[in-house]
């Protein structure tokens, strides 16, 4: 069977920065520790005025085909997730072709083009559908590329508005990858849910303490789902869990229940015991809520546990390095989470060559989808090549009045311009509207 998986990764984060606790919270008169501890949060990132969901998306993919030494006829798919399309009918992956054409020689005529939308799972979705197309042999020896690209915003004065981030991640997935190989096996959890939706809107209606349960829940059968088909799991089998990251807060509580879940009737179980008893039984309670209580009171003790925090710090916390400093990017999130664990390893001299990572994506509305990765011999080489610690350090800090534009200038309904913070340079920017009302770009030198 043919190996399949993501060949190379590039990240390009929106070139402005919000400081959440010096910036947003004393505005907001709240604990700066709120963010920082409660929602695990430090900053987020913005789109500069010249900058949207195209021109993100377009150069993280330029990045990505340079450096991989690729032209447009090495590429057979172009395929966009996005929740924050400005178009419902021509795909983001049009216009991003059409920039990508005017820095390459060639163009993608023969590339197949769309986009995809379920929430934040539809960056992983698109995925699948370059995975699905290269198994089936249709690619013809061409790659596939795959875009996330967002900009998370809520409507100003939502409790999302702490949330909030803008960045595009650009995958190759391929034959015989560097990076990661893609699993067969899956599991999904999925069902009808009014958590969060756009009806024909930019800013989203969210109900957020519902959405913090809807994705608890539909994560949890996608975990019983992945085991029903790859077989029971246990810690070990993983280096590292990345997990959709709307903030590092909710990751901490999906985890716990995770782990959990994944130690019951192991030797993990057994051995902590002795201090916080076993998990609770349904068959041995009456009633659902007295198993419910037992379940929590486990849970609670179970979070106290150096074993517990041993593995959340070794499997998970690296997998929160970047989101903390960059907020929710929708459907890209997952996709930050994994090269923020890889990044880590690489920092640490650690080799995860031959190791498995357990992906968790997740979208509202609502679907949890989770698989396996096995890291591939080039990852190194891979992740040495990303600057995305310096396009971090790189960001113009906003003053709240200056936020509150940034805000306004990317807000659709409303019809005004600010000045750029940042000076283009070496990428494509927003230059206006055409006479069909689409959306122009150009390349600065
Ligand atoms: N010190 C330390 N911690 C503090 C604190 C302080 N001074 N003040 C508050 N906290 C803690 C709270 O205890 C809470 O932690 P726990 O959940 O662990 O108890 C955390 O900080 C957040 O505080 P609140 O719950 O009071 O925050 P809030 O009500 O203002 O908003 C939210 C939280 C509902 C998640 C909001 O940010 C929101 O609506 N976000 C958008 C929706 C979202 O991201 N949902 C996630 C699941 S849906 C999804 O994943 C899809 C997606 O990408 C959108």
């Amino acid at each position: 069977m043919t190996n399949v998986g993501i060949d190379a990764v590039d990240i390009w984060t929106g070139k402005l920065k919000l400081d959440l606790a010096e910036t947003f919270a004393p505005e907001k008169g709240d604990d700066p520790e709120k963010y920082t501890k409660g929602l695990g949060l430090y900053e987020s990132s913005f789109p500069d005025t010249y900058e949207d969901i195209v021109t993100m998306g377009a150069n993280a993919c330029k990045r990505l085909m340079k450096r991989k030494g690729l032209e447009p006829d090495d590429i057979g798919r172009i395929d966009v997730a996005t929740e924050s399309s400005f178009d419902n009918s021509k795909p983001i992956s049009t216009y991003i072709a059409g920039c990508l054409e005017d820095v390459f020689d060639g163009d993608f005529h023969h590339a197949n083009k769309g986009e995809r939308k379920f929430a934040c799972v539809a960056g992983t979705q698109a995925i699948d559908d370059a995975f699905n197309w290269i198994r089936a042999g249709r690619n013809r020896g061409r790659s596939a590329i795959v875009v996330a690209t967002d900009t998370a915003l809520y409507e100003r004065g939502d409790p999302g508005e702490a949330t909030q981030g803008a960045g595009a991640v650009a995958m190759l997935v391929s034959e015989d990858p560097d990076l990661v190989e893609l699993s067969a096996e899956q599991g999904y959890g999925s069902a009808d849910e009014t958590d969060f939706l756009k009806p024909n809107q930019q800013f989203p209606s969210v109900d957020g303490k519902r959405s913090v349960q809807v994705y608890l829940a539909r994560m949890r059968e996608a975990l019983v789902d992945y085991e029903s088909v790859a077989g029971d799991i246990h810690p070990d089998d993983f280096a590292y869990a990345p997990f959709h990251t709307p903030f590092p807060g909710m990751v901490r509580r999906a985890a716990l229940l995770a782990y959990r879940h994944i130690t019951r009737d192991t030797e993990i179980e057994e051995e902590l015991a002795a201090d916080i008893g076993r998990q609770p039984r349904e068959e041995a309670f009456d009633d659902y809520e007295a198993y419910q209580d037992a379940l929590s009171d486990y849970t609670d003790a179970l979070k106290g546990t150096d074993r517990y925090a041993d593995w959340y710090d070794a499997a998970i916390e690296p997998t929160l390095d970047i989101a903390r400093h960059v907020g929710n990017w929708y459907t890209g999130s997952v996709h930050v989470a994994r090269v923020a664990c890889l990044r880590r390893a690489l920092n640490e001299g650690r080799d995860v060559s031959g190791k498995r990572l357990l992906l968790a994506s997740y979208g509202s509305g609502a679907q949890a989808e989770i698989h396996h990765e096995t890291v591939q011999d080039g990852w190194k080489a891979e992740l040495e090549e990303l600057n995305i610690d310096e396009q971090i350090a790189a960001r113009y800090d906003l003053s709240f009045e200056e936020y509150e534009q940034v805000h306004a200038a990317h807000d659709h309904s409303q019809d005004r311009d600010f000045e750029e913070f940042t000076a283009p340079s070496d990428e494509f920017v927003f230059d206006g509207w055409g006479r069909m009302g689409e959306r122009k770009y150009r390349y600065v030198e």
